[in-house]
């Protein structure tokens, strides 16, 4: 049985049709790359996934269950954006914990996935500054901290390093990399950076115009495009 399986989905803007017939299977523990240029779809995608954006028609199943009409929260996935929209007036603390807060998780073990996220991402001497006072690679880690504090059964991930100047999105790779390896954990991930899509893919999914053009292993997509 598949982690995620995207079956047949449409997603239509008014008359305009922004993902066509869009299907995918990603294994349990799979890291699946989408690439393509701007516009294609894949935010449009991502979103659907999430629960942020309703599809047209098509069904979208995380471990067997149909999601489809399920609300975000009522999904066991978790979002990082390619804008880190953290809450401006809630500490580092206060942001990381805020989605295990949604969900009434009790502060004792609110406080120690926050204690275990800040130290592997390195954050623990921020926790009590509001992200006005952090850098953009400090305001990314907590971003992503956020996401990783909840233990979701799917981590999606919309360009999450664009913002960051070339050496920091290196270190953050290597981050990423060791995580998934860590983890275990699914993980959907959108770039337009071919290095990234190399290094951190078990497969890659290259889409155009709201549709999946191919589907393979980097190897495959790399020496054999369609
Ligand atoms: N809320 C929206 N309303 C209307 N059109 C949208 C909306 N969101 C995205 N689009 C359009 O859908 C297409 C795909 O957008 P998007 O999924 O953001 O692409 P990508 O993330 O691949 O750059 C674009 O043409 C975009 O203008
Ligand atoms: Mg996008």
């Amino acid at each position: 049985m598949s982690a995620l399986e995207i079956d047949n989905v449409c997603k239509d803007f008014g008359s305009t049709r922004v993902l066509e017939e869009v299907s995918l299977a990603i294994d349990s523990g799979e890291f699946l790359i989408l690439v393509g240029p701007s516009g294609c779809g894949k935010s449009t995608l991502m979103n659907a996934i999430a629960g942020l954006e309703p599809v047209t028609s098509g069904r979208i199943k995380v471990g067997g269950d149909d999601i489809t009409w399920r609300t975000p929260a009522e999904r066991d996935i978790a979002m990082v954006f390619q804008s880190y929209a953290l809450y401006p007036s809630m500490t580092v603390h206060g942001n990381i914990a805020f989605g295990l807060e949604m969900r009434k998780v009790p502060k004792a073990e609110r406080d120690a996935a926050v204690e275990r996220v800040a130290d592997l991402l390195q954050i623990s001497h921020l926790l009590n500054r509001k992200p006005s006072q952090l850098s953009g690679g400090q305001r990314q880690r907590v971003a992503m901290g956020r996401a990783l504090a909840r233990e979701p059964q799917i981590y999606l991930f919309d360009e999450p390093l664009s913002n960051l100047d070339a050496k920091l999105r290196v270190e953050m790779r290597t981050e990423i990399k060791k995580l998934h390896q860590r983890l275990g954990t699914t993980i959907v991930y959108v770039t337009h950076d071919q290095i990234e899509a190399m290094t951190l893919a078990d497969s890659i999914a290259v889409m155009r115009d709201g549709r999946i053009l191919q589907l393979g292993t980097p190897d495959e997509v790399y020496n054999d495009p369609v």
